[in-house]
């Protein structure tokens, strides 16, 4: 079959120029480059923009903060993120920054071309302005008290305990994060970019024709039922981003300006290949007649921007549209959001300075499908899989095959196959790997690559070269075994080129030929390899563990952290919404019986009554209570905690008790006048 050559540009999305790059990043850098690097090795042309998003409040902010000017401070940032992304062989066709002359450029020319069509019109709203700091304050700089569930500290434009969304000037008590000062209102005239004019198109685009995953084009569904709201697109100086063409003293809001940094990265890659031999040509992918390929992948979290303002802006400019917006989940490791205090906000570098990032890229892959389901990092898990998969069964082919064909038979392969329809089968498998690739559905395209390596693995099993180059004049049979063996090695490499381009090529050197797709089907035979060296090495418990440390920050969770007491050996763990408090269902419960365990020196079963319903738990309090001073007491249960084998049975929840252990354990009573079933909230 022959397949008509694509041309197909994509991006992932731009990272704020001022933080690093942190393993959340990560998982939609290497989800893009593996798709970018698919694309390439089946033949088609596939460049990969990117680039900082330079501008906005808080960058400004962070550069004065600092003592430095936020050129300063967008260069140092980019430099380092160049790095991280190199180190993990993130393959940018080309990099740059949003603070740009060929940006500016598309800004000013998309508004001015919006303005001649009609699509942005001025308003002027009350706006809170921080009379100290002489600035307009972006919701985020503004905190207070929730109006809905009055929780201090929350931000202006969401509450991070109850989850309500209001407006700025609801909120209690408000300051400016800036300053302190309390923020006043004031009028002020801003652009808007009119979105509602794009309605029909939007529908179109988004639901009818399908260029965003069904969960996201549902989620947008209800904005149009109460109408598109049209965008404030300027904020007021002081600000960092580009002055607004006739508008002097408002700035294009970053997040205008920011997808346009997807063409001017883009442009930037054009102009420098103008001279080369094979110029690329701007207008081939951004005109309205373009026949290539436009994608973005995006984190579900900035879906609105992307799948409404940004093909609206485009359309309105006379620009083509996204062929699809790809959205990915949020990184989880260990089960939960990242944690400073748990070390688990993992930044590039750190990881870098322990481990190979392509078992990261492994993982990653292994894990990431099409949806938009977060993916979760579980360190245990991570090591596991990457030494049985990549060390115990993909490298392990070659290693066993490597040596005999070396010093038996001076690194020359056997003229033909002895198992032909094996090697077949594993060609023939590529098919359904490619469309994986293709569709993003990487974990299913992993598990195929996997189980062609266990049938590989078997077939050496199976024919045992070591045994065989024992006995006499059985020679040939094993250079045959091994020049099949790392046939197969050979097919599943070229399979996790993608993923694995450094290991890859260290494979190329060692087999001495190029790893391509569309050569698979020709085996090598009566061909020369070179020595193998070892291409990858198991992950040590160790070296997970050293990331932990370097992760991990004591944060005080007041400002004045006690130096002893309970608090100081076991601080207060991460904020958790409410929604995820009200997922435990805390009951009143009595214990009706308790009962030593046989053999167990710090449990006693605890069977507890609520209201009729009985359960039966193990707790760990034999050390403080005798079971008789238990047995009719009322404490508080945890009531729908998954019930969990345990050595010496089921327990069906968990009794709470304070206490640092030993005899200083002490389970809650609650006051008199509750009863048996009652919920704790
Ligand atoms: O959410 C973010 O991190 C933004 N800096 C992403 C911008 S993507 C594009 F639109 F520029
Ligand atoms: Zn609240």
């Amino acid at each position: 079959m022959t397949h008509k050559q694509r041309n197909i540009l994509v991006t992932s999305a731009l990272p704020y120029a001022n933080g690093p790059i942190h393993l959340g990043h990560l998982v939609e850098y290497i989800q893009t480059d593996v798709w970018a690097r698919f694309q390439r090795l089946r033949g088609n042309t596939c460049y990969y923009v990117c680039a900082d998003d330079a501008h906005g409040t808080p960058i400004m902010l962070r550069a004065r903060q600092d003592g430095i000017t936020p050129e300063e401070l967008i260069a140092a940032t980019q430099k380092e993120h160049e790095a991280d992304f190199a180190d993990f062989h993130i393959d940018f066709d080309n990099y740059y920054t949003t603070h740009s002359e060929e940006n500016r450029e598309f800004a000013s020319s998309i508004y001015l071309k919006l303005k001649e069509e009609g699509h942005i019109k001025t308003e002027t709203i009350k706006q809170a302005y921080d009379p100290e700091a002489e600035m307009f304050l972006p919701d985020r700089f503004i905190k207070g008290t929730c109006p809905k569930c009055g929780a201090d500290d929350q931000y202006g434009d969401n509450c991070e305990v109850c989850g309500a969304t209001y407006d700025p000037t609801e909120l209690k008590n408000p300051v400016s994060a800036v300053s302190g000062a309390t923020p006043i209102e004031k009028d002020s005239e801003q652009y808007f970019f009119k979105l509602s004019d794009f309605s029909d198109m939007l529908q179109q685009w988004l639901i009818e024709d399908g260029h965003v995953q069904s969960e996201i084009a549902n989620k947008q569904k209800e904005l149009f039922e109460d109408g598109l709201r049209d965008w404030d697109i300027s904020r007021n100086a002081p600000y960092w981003g580009f002055e607004i063409p006739g508008a002097p003293g408002k700035y294009f809001y970053v997040w205008m300006d920011a997808p346009m940094g997807y063409m001017a990265s883009f442009k930037n890659l054009c102009d420098k290949t103008a001279a080369s031999e094979k110029p690329i040509d701007f207008d081939a992918y951004w005109s309205t007649d373009s026949k290539n390929e436009l994608y973005h992948f995006i984190g579900k979290d900035i879906a609105r921007f992307h799948t409404l303002f940004w093909p609206a802006v485009l359309d309105g400019a006379g620009y083509r549209k996204p062929t699809g917006v790809f959205c990915h989940g949020f990184l989880t490791v260990n089960g939960q959001k990242m944690s400073k205090s748990r070390g688990t906000f993992i930044k590039a570098r750190t990881y870098l300075e322990h481990l190979n990032p392509e078992y990261l890229r492994y993982y990653y892959t292994a894990k990431l499908s099409s949806s938009v389901d977060d993916i979760d990092l579980n360190l245990e898990d991570f090591m596991q899989r990457v030494n049985s998969d990549l060390v115990g069964k993909v490298v392990n082919i070659a290693s066993r095959c490597a040596g005999f064909i070396t010093k038996k038979f001076d690194n020359q392969l056997s003229a033909e196959l002895p198992e032909a329809d094996l090697y077949n089968e594993i060609v023939a498998a590529g098919e359904l790997i490619a469309q994986h690739y293709e569709n993003r559905e990487y974990n299913k395209a992993v598990r195929e690559i996997m189980a062609q390596a266990d049938k590989a693995n078997v077939y050496i099993d199976e024919n045992k070269p070591w045994v065989l180059i024992k006995e006499e004049g059985r020679e040939q049979e094993v250079q045959k075994i091994c020049t099949q063996g790392l046939n197969m090695f050979r097919l599943l490499m070229t399979y996790l080129k993608p993923i694995l381009p450094a290991t890859a090529k260290k494979a190329e050197t060692f087999l001495n030929t190029e790893l391509t797709w569309g050569n698979i089907s020709e085996p090598l035979l009566a061909h020369t390899i070179n020595k193998f060296k070892p291409l990858l090495t198991r992950i040590e418990k160790e070296q997970l563990d050293a990331i932990t440390e370097a992760s991990t920050e004591n944060m005080p969770t007041t400002e004045n952290k006690p130096a002893s007491g309970p608090l100081a050996d076991d601080p207060i763990a991460d904020e958790i919404s409410f929604d995820d408090f009200a997922k435990i269902d805390l009951r009143i419960a009595r214990i009706v019986k308790a009962e030593h365990v046989e053999g167990a020196d710090k449990l006693l079963q605890l069977t507890l009554d609520l209201d009729g319903q009985t359960k039966k738990v193990f707790a760990g309090i034999k050390s403080a209570y005798k079971p008789e001073d238990l047995e009719g007491k009322l404490t508080v249960m945890v009531a729908n905690l998954a019930p969990r084998k345990m050595r010496f049975g089921l327990s069906e929840g968990m009794v709470l008790a304070a206490g640092p252990g030993g005899k200083d354990l002490f389970i809650l009573n609650p006051d008199d006048g509750a009863v048996p079933g009652m919920k704790v909230k």
